[in-house]
């Protein structure tokens, strides 16, 4: 039962009165529904978005760059494999994304994205893990998360596909919750009568909502110690990557970020950079042009090292952070939003999952071949679309096939398509060609 002279004195508090006059217009059902939401919000984080650091502040990250990479493999790998091996790597990718920028009603994870097998994201994503699961000899645990937006289309989506084929109880879904989306002058939407307009939390909602569900506990119990975090729109984000998984062992990291040059000052992503004692990925959003510019006195980009999101967490500190009842903050952005009764032009509230590296004691950049591991599936067309993401992976798999020896001649527009279970890595594919063409000339798609 909601205590209504608290929340008004709440909402009056945050300049959020208005919304108790909607109130008043509903019937006693529908306002109490209205008033219990309203009395769930944190309305004074809403208040306080997210600041980027001074620029004075910033610092150089320690980043794992290709020579050290290289001369480390020969420890690393092995230790990570042994993590794999041993039952204590387990995969969570986001997917409660509303996709606007795609412009499909569906989650994104349900686009069919492969050239030539049609097969959608979620598929694609599903058998990296279970290539892995295979190699491994584990039934490697693969967490999903959805929102309110996604949640049943995605969980209908797998049953119909029989979680494509991996085993029983290794798929493990869960929602992560919702914020108001604010007016221009802060005030909450509504996106009907009795209704908030909402969004999901952002893909920084994960560690609220796996703690919330049970899952990060269940982790605990089963002994996983790594959680290898990707987003469902990057269709080549790994899933096997014993470098990255040792990596964290070796340095007894709380999180390793992956990081790419980025390539030009204006690139859309995250940077990781040194801030103080932590580290830190400061937004695109939060830079002005003139910011990306700037230079160390040795000529290097000050935000040089772009974030794929791509990351390992430590489940031990995940648990940590859960035990203290850490909350990541919210940050904001303007955005075209389905207001009611008219829409509007609004702020959209999210938290970034990378807002945990701060609270790292032990957090360090390892450095990746953008054209390896990121294929990022954000607009309909042009950059970061469908079509690009499908060439990056058909220029992947021509370089397997030229390191096996096959000579490969494509005429423009010509794809390569090689299924996740045949092989989901350079080093799975090597091990298992068998040389059945010598030369490619034109589509080609290879299959288990
Ligand atoms: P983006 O921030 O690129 O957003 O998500 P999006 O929702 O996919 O697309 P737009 O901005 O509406 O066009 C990056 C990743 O984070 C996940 C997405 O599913 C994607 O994998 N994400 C984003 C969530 O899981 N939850 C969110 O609330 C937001």
């Amino acid at each position: 039962m909601t205590d209504a002279f608290a929340l008004a004195e709440t909402l009056a508090k945050h300049g959020q009165s208005h919304l108790l006059e909607h109130a008043a217009t509903l019937d006693p059902q529908c306002r109490a529904a209205f008033c219990a939401r309203l009395a769930a919000i944190d309305w004074a984080e809403l208040a306080h978005p997210c600041e980027p650091p001074p620029i004075q502040a910033v610092g150089k990250s320690r980043v794992i760059g290709w020579e050290e990479r290289q001369a480390r493999a020969a420890e690393l790998v092995p230790r990570g494999e042994a993590a794999y091996r041993a039952g204590e790597v387990a995969v969570l990718m986001v997917a409660g994304g509303q996709g606007t920028r795609l412009g499909s009603s569906a989650p994104k994870g349900c686009f069919s994205v492969a050239p030539h097998s049609g097969k959608s994201i979620y598929q694609l994503q599903a058998e990296k893990v279970w290539a892995l699961s295979q190699r491994s000899g584990r039934s490697v645990p693969f967490l999903i998360m959805t929102s309110p937006a996604t949640d049943a289309e995605t969980r209908q989506f797998f049953a119909a596909h029989a979680d494509f084929g991996l085993a029983p109880g290794q798929v493990r879904f869960f929602c992560q919750g919702t914020v108001p989306s604010l007016s221009l002058d802060g005030k909450a939407l509504l996106a009907g009568p009795g209704q908030l307009l909402e969004n999901p939390d952002g893909h920084g909602g994960c560690h609220t909502a796996l703690v919330a569900s049970g899952e990060l506990a269940r982790l605990i119990r089963e002994g996983i110690r790594y959680l290898v975090y990707i987003q469902v729109d990057n269709i080549l984000a790994p899933v096997d990557d014993p470098l990255l998984v040792g990596l964290t062992a070796a340095e007894g990291a709380d999180v390793v970020t992956k990081v790419l040059e980025k390539a030009h000052p204006d690139e859309k992503l995250g940077h990781l950079v040194r801030v103080g004692e932590r580290d830190r990925i400061v937004e695109y959003t939060e830079l002005t042009p003139e910011q990306t510019r700037l230079t160390w006195p040795d000529g290097e980009l000050i935000y040089r090292w772009g974030s794929p999101a791509l990351h390992c967490w430590s489940v031990a500190f995940l648990a940590r952070l859960a035990e203290r009842g850490f909350k990541l903050p919210l940050h904001r952005s303007k955005k075209p939003l389905k207001s009611w009764p008219e829409p509007c032009t609004g702020w959209k509230n999210e938290r970034f999952i990378f807002d945990l590296v701060p609270e790292a004691e032990r957090s360090l950049g390892l450095v990746i071949d953008r054209r390896e591991e990121f294929a990022p599936i954000k607009n309909k067309d042009g950059e970061d679309s469908p079509a690009t993401a499908v060439r990056m992976a058909s220029d992947l798999y021509a370089r397997w096939l030229t390191k096996a020896g096959v000579r490969v001649a494509l005429p423009p527009g010509a794809l390569i398509e090689i299924s996740p279970r045949f092989a989901a890595t350079e080093a799975q594919f090597l091990a298992r060609w068998d040389g059945r063409v010598r030369e490619l000339s034109g589509p080609w798609y290879l299959e288990a």
